[in-house]
C-alpha cells in the first residue's frame, strides 16, 4: 500500500461505502478553522483545544484580533496534542509510533520532533496523506515521519513493531473492538496506547441530541464511554490514566464560537459537554 494508489489498493484500504464516504469527506475538506491554524507553524490539527485562552483576544485591536485568535486557537489545539504525547511515556529515538487516523499530520510531526524517532501516520484520505507527506518532505524528516494510504483496522505493518500508537480523535469512526484489535496485534508487550476522544455518557442513556447532531455533522459514530474501556480489555490494553478534558475543553469552544472561523457546530459540542450527556476523554493504556 503507497501513496499513490491504483483502484485494487482503493477497494482493499476503503473496505466499505461507509469508509468511502469518510474518505470522501476528509479528501474534500477545505476548512479554514483547520488550514488558517496550521499555516501558523506549518502544524495542522484536525482536533480540538484544551486550556485557558487569552480571552483578549476577542478585544485587541481590529488590524491584528483576527490573527491573534487564530493564533490562539491554534495554540490550544497544539496543547492537546502535547499532552497526547506526554501520556505516551518515554520513547526512545529507536522507537517506532504510530499515528492512527493521522489527518494533516500535525501530531506525527510533533512527535518526531519530541522524540526523534520513527513515526508512521495512516489515513483513509489520500488528499491528507498528499499534504501530510509534503509537510514532512518541507522540515526534512520524510525519512522518519511516513504517511500512507492505509486503513488502521488493517493496517499491513507487522505484528509487535510499535512502542507506541494513538488516535487523536479518530475512534468514532470505526468499530472499537476491530481498532483494538489491530493496535493490540502492533503493539510491543508493554507498548502504550493513547486515545483522546469524544465519548457519549452512559449515565446520561443513549446520545443526546447534540452528541446525534455531531455525529451527523461529521458523519461518525460518537461510542459510549463504557464501550472503550470494554474494547480495550477484550484486546489486552489495560488503562493506565483517564483523564476527564471536558472541562479543560469548553474554553476553547467558547473562544471558538465568537471567532470568524464559526464552522456551526460549535453550539452542539458546548449543548453536550455542559449538559453532562458528552465528555472529551483521554485514555492511556499500556499493552500487557
Ligand atoms: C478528526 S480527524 C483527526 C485527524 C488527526 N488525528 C488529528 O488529530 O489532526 C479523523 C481522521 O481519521 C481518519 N480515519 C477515519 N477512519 C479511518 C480508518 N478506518 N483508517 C484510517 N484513518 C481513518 C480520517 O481520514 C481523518 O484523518
Amino acid at each position: 500500500m503507497t501513496l499513490t494508489s491504483d483502484a485494487t489498493t482503493t477497494k482493499t484500504v476503503l473496505a466499505s461505502p461507509y469508509q468511502r464516504s469518510v474518505a470522501d469527506y476528509w479528501n474534500q475538506e477545505r476548512n479554514p478553522v483547520n488550514l488558517l491554524l496550521g499555516d501558523v507553524d506549518g502544524t495542522y490539527h484536525h482536533h480540538y483545544g484544551i486550556g485557558e485562552p487569552d480571552w483578549t483576544v476577542l478585544e485587541g485591536p481590529e488590524e491584528t484580533r483576527e490573527r491573534r485568535l487564530v493564533e490562539e486557537l491554534h495554540r490550544l489545539e497544539t496543547a492537546q496534542a502535547a499532552l497526547l504525547l506526554d501520556h505516551l511515556g518515554d520513547i526512545p529515538a529507536s522507537g517506532r509510533l504510530l499515528d492512527a487516523g493521522c489527518g494533516r499530520g500535525g501530531t506525527s510531526l510533533m512527535a518526531n520532533l519530541r522524540f526523534g524517532c520513527r513515526t508512521e501516520g495512516v489515513s483513509i484520505s489520500e488528499e491528507q496523506v498528499r499534504f501530510a507527506t509534503e509537510q514532512a518532505e518541507r522540515r526534512g524528516v520524510a525519512d522518519s515521519v511516513r504517511f500512507s494510504f492505509r486503513n488502521m483496522l488493517d493496517t499491513g505493518f507487522e505484528t509487535a513493531s510499535f512502542d507506541g500508537i494513538w488516535n487523536n480523535e479518530s475512534t468514532m469512526y470505526v468499530n472499537l473492538n476491530d481498532l483494538f484489535a489491530e493496535h493490540s496485534r502492533l503493539l510491543k508487550p508493554g507498548g502504550r496506547y493513547v486515545c483522546i476522544t469524544g465519548c457519549y455518557n452512559d449515565v446520561y442513556g443513549l446520545p443526546s441530541r447534540p452528541v446525534s447532531q455531531i455525529n451527523s455533522h461529521y458523519i461518525c459514530d460518537i461510542h459510549p464511554r463504557s464501550a472503550y474501556f470494554a474494547a480495550m480489555a477484550a484486546n489486552g490494553l489495560v488503562p493506565i490514566n483517564v483523564v476527564d478534558l471536558t472541562a479543560a475543553t469548553i474554553p476553547y469552544w467558547r473562544l471558538r464560537e465568537r471567532s470568524h472561523l464559526v464552522t456551526g457546530i460549535e453550539d452542539a459540542f458546548l449543548e453536550a459537554y455542559t449538559g453532562g450527556s458528552f465528555h472529551y476523554l483521554l485514555i492511556a493504556a499500556d499493552r500487557i
